[in-house]
């Protein structure tokens, strides 16, 4: 039996072929890592890159993950459509427990630990998380004590603070014993991400709980995005950190300049859309990857671009990718390459961190599962 997933690895220090699941096995994550039971009565230990967790009894978990955007950043904030990644490798874990009265709610977290009404800027979205949580599922916020581990990179367009933000819900209505709507979590998501960032389109936050592509239009998520054949991608990290609300008023007061000019940059960025997804569904790189390079290039006239991102974009094509761009809301973060074939993904990662990618990683969306059965 083949238990490996094709999901995302962290190339640099990960084996690509690691299987994973879910590594909650009761309300204690413990810092010895448990085997696993899995389907067939096989035990496999539990990959080695999930976080180790306080072997303190929790009263609640919660995950979410990273994303990539596959196209149309930016022009979804002004209500274009747009499709993102899911990209479940790359995890944020967030405990709770609640604390007896009188004790005041507080954080641990690699940023700052400490009480959760001083936290500092930075982490005021996962204070607006836990709150908006709390007072959702009936719990006091003051007396919650919530820890965080998050493998997603601060900073690197990769959705950290919607994924934390999304552990942290989940974590606390878990304490709570409740189980939410996916538009109640979403709105509590966005609480936090309208913290993070003022104006956010929701894509991340749909994102970070997905498990397939997502295709978006401002506030309405459409569906997954079938994938017809399987296609590898290298998120290659620029090692600049950028804020998303930068880029987001970068972008707009370039819009309030030249109205039309930026207008016709976003409508040339939403009509990639559909021969993104079509290309997608019929499983073909080529046009999947023009789609992608196109987009960066109008990223690029918007001014989200970067040197540095515009020379891994390069350094990707120069070894044969089928596409590349930055992803997310640029300034620095990431560089999203489309290998060629599946086959030549890891060729294509070694290039990016040969051109100055810190790190990469790489993962295969699996082909769409046929809905009627397939081949039954
Ligand atoms: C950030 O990951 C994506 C942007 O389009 C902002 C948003 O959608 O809210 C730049």
């Amino acid at each position: 039996m083949d238990l490996t997933l094709p999901l995302p690895s962290d190339d640099a220090s990960r084996t690509p072929s690691s299987g994973r699941e879910p590594a909650r096995s009761g309300r204690v994550l413990t810092s010895v890592r448990p085997a696993e039971r899995v389907a067939g009565g096989l035990v496999r230990p539990l990959p080695a890159h999930l976080p180790v967790l306080s072997p303190t009894p929790v009263d609640g978990t919660g995950r979410a993950h990273g994303k990539a955007i596959l196209i149309g950043e930016h022009a979804v904030v002004y209500g274009a459509a747009a499709i993102a990644l899911p990209v479940p490798s790359v995890e944020a874990i967030a405990q709770v427990e609640l604390l007896p009265a009188g004790s005041p709610g507080s954080l641990t977290s690699r940023l700052h630990t400490g009480p959760l009404a001083t936290v500092p800027a930075e982490l005021m979205p996962v204070a607006a998380a836990v709150h908006a949580a709390a007072i959702e599922v009936g719990l006091d916020p003051d007396r919650l004590h919530v820890r965080i581990d998050s493998e997603v990179p601060i900073g690197r367009g990769m959705g950290s603070s919607a994924a934390v933000a999304a552990a942290v819900v989940a974590a606390v209505a878990d304490a709570a014993g409740r189980t939410l709507s996916p538009e109640v979590r979403h709105e509590l998501i966005q609480e936090s991400e309208r913290v993070a960032h003022g104006n956010p389109s929701g894509l991340d936050a749909r994102t970070v709980v997905a498990d397939a592509p997502v295709r978006f239009l401002r506030r309405r998520p459409q569906g997954a995005v079938p994938v017809g054949a399987p296609v590898s991608f290298v998120i290659a990290d620029s090692g600049v950190s950028a804020s998303t609300a930068v880029a987001v008023a970068t972008v707009r007061a370039r819009r309030e300049a030249a109205p039309a000019v930026i207008d016709g940059v976003i409508e040339e960025l939403g009509a990639l859309v559909d021969p993104v997804a079509d290309a997608l569904a019929t499983g073909e790189a080529a046009a999947l990857g023009a789609g992608m390079t196109r987009a960066h290039h109008l990223l690029r006239e918007i001014g989200v671009s970067s040197p540095v991102l515009d020379d891994l974009v390069e350094a990707a094509l120069g070894v044969g990718a089928a596409g590349a761009k930055l992803t997310g809301s640029g300034g620095g973060g990431c560089v999203l390459a489309l290998a060629r074939t599946p086959g030549s993904a890891g060729a294509l990662a070694a290039a990016l961190r040969a051109a100055g990618a810190p790190r990469t990683w790489t993962m295969t969306l699996p082909k769409t599962p046929d809905l009627l059965g397939g081949d039954a």
